[in-house]
Parts: C-alpha cells; sequence; structure tokens
C-alpha cells in the first residue's frame, strides 16, 4: 500500500538561516501511528510543519498522500487534521462552538451538516458544557480537547499531533491515547511529537528518534527503541520507566504496565 508520509534526507531553511535536517527515510503507512521523540529543538515541530505543508523544503523528498505537500497544500489540509504546540494558535474563533465549526465552515459544509457534527465532536470529546465560552477563557487541558476536536470534527485521514498530552491530566491522557487507537483501528494515519516517554509505548506503532539538528537516530518500534537506554540518554531522552527496569533486568521490553506484571509473575 502508497505510505500516507514518505520523507527522504529532508532539509528545511528557517529565514534566519537555521537549517534543520532529516537524513534518512520515515514512512507512515495507512493506519499507523508514528512517534516523534528528541530533544528540545531537535526538529519535531519543524517536521511537523513540513509535513503540513507550512514551510517549503529545501532539499530531499516529501510526500504526504503522494504529492510534496508545500506545492499541493489545499489538497493535503483537505485531508488533514492538525493540533498545533502552542493550541491558542489554532484556536481563532469567538467562542468554543464556533471554532469547532470552523473546517467544516471553511470547507462549506451545508448548516445542518456543520450542526450535526458539531454536536457529535462536543459529546465525544465530552466539551458541551463548554459551547459558549470564549476560547481564551479554557483552561490549558480544555483547550487541547477544543483543538483535537476541531482537528477531527471533518474525519481527516491523516493526524498531525504536536505534544498532544501536554496540559492534559491523567485521565485525559488515557482518553488521548485510547482515541488515538481507535482511529489508527480506523485506518487514520497519526504522526505525534512527545516528550511523554511513559505513554508513547501504548500512543505508538513505531517511533522515530531525532538527533539535535533533525539527524534520524533510531527508528523502531517502542520495545526495541526503549530496549536501547544507554543511546537515549545520549540523545537527551529519558528511557521510560519499563523500558529502563526491563533494560537493567536484561529482558526484552513489554509495552505496558500489564504486559510487565504478567512477564514478571511468570516463573522464573
Ligand atoms: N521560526 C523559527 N525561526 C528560526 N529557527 C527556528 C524557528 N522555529 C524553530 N527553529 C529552530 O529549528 C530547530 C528545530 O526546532 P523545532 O521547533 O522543530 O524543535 P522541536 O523538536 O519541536 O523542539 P521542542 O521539543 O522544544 O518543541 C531549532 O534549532 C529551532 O531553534
Ligand atoms: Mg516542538
Amino acid at each position: 500500500m502508497e505510505p500516507v508520509i514518505h520523507i527522504e534526507d529532508l532539509a528545511a531553511v528557517y529565514p534566519g538561516g537555521e537549517k534543520v535536517f532529516f537524513e534518512g527515510k520515515i514512512l507512515v503507512a495507512p493506519g499507523e501511528r508514528l512517534a516523534l521523540l528528541g530533544a528540545n529543538g531537535s526538529g519535531k515541530t519543524t517536521l511537523l510543519r513540513l509535513i503540513s505543508g507550512l514551510m517549503k523544503p529545501e532539499e530531499g523528498k516529501i510526500l504526504v498522500f503522494g504529492r510534496p505537500p508545500f506545492a499541493n497544500f489545499d489538497f493535503v489540509r483537505d485531508h488533514l487534521g492538525v493540533l498545533l504546540q502552542h493550541v491558542e494558535d489554532q484556536l481563532i474563533a469567538p467562542t468554543v462552538e464556533e471554532d469547532i465549526a470552523f473546517t467544516p465552515r471553511n470547507r462549506g459544509w451545508p448548516e445542518k451538516k456543520i450542526s450535526e457534527a458539531v454536536e457529535r465532536t462536543m459529546r465525544d470529546f465530552g466539551i458541551e458544557a463548554l459551547r459558549e465560552r470564549p476560547v481564551h477563557s479554557l483552561s490549558a487541558g480544555e483547550r487541547v480537547r477544543v483543538a483535537l476536536a476541531g482537528a477531527l470534527i471533518a474525519r481527516p485521514e491523516l493526524l498531525l499531533l504536536d505534544e498532544p498530552f501536554e496540559h492534559l491530566d491523567p485521565q485525559g491522557r488515557r482518553e488521548t491515547n485510547e482515541l488515538l487507537g481507535n482511529l489508527a483501528s480506523s485506518g487514520v494515519s497519526i504522526l505525534l511529537s512527545t516528550h511523554q516517554v511513559n505513554l508513547v509505548s501504548e500512543a505508538a506503532d513505531k517511533i522515530v528518534v531525532l538527533a539535535p539538528g533533525g539527524r534520524l537516530a533510531m527508528q523502531g518500534p517502542p520495545e526495541e527503541v526503549f530496549g536501547r537506554s544507554e543511546e537515549l540518554l545520549e540523545l537527551r531522552i529519558e528511557p521510560p520507566i519499563l523500558g529502563d527496569l526491563f533494560h537493567r533486568l536484561k529482558r526484552p521490553v513489554p509495552r505496558t504496565v500489564a504486559e510487565a506484571a504478567e512477564i514478571l509473575q511468570r516463573p522464573a
């Protein structure tokens, strides 16, 4: 099957001359969840900007749905849901309800279809009570929920999430993780960046670790990447607790606490 995202030896330059490299290859298949890990400034947000067509690549290959995203901004945007790292940058309508309706309205959906979709989405995200609220009055976690609802209302095929767990309480993180799992099962591809190493084994099928400067330092399923604690520390990434523990025990790293408990209770 054709990958949803295909990136190869990419480089981008900011107006001030700052150059960010992505040496190597990243492929995202339909229904795959890929997580980007990397220290501050390693290029996670830059890569998401390149994929969403907001930034022009300087070198290399980037295809989203088989097309270069910068030159096909409208096409790519029609199939994309985005959660920005600073959510306040994307919450622009006066009220929550109007904000969630923004994408469908922008795409010219009929009003009846818009209001049905808004109701369904607000219910799904448990944010009906926030309907009339000005977005600037929301708590940090509420803003993330509203932005995520707005990103998903038009049922995108690809979801880009820059630090989706930031500001969410533990229950909100679990719910978001569950939601991402369900979306992926229904065929939605997900690319997320995060510093939350302890959540990522459940949130992603594959992990890409960026080294400072944007080099693709590691790539693989969580149990493989998290078995390499020393390398992660060199890349300024704290290994997840399970990864660190099972690495010290010299045993394969499980994905979940439940899996770990089951392994540890097995007779030796
Ligand atoms: N608007 C900009 N102008 C100039 N340089 C930028 C700009 N945005 C990012 N950079 C630089 O590009 C590099 C990658 O930054 P980026 O924001 O992609 O990192 P990140 O991995 O998302 O970091 P964080 O974990 O802090 O969110 C950094 O060196 C950063 O200083
Ligand atoms: Mg970032």
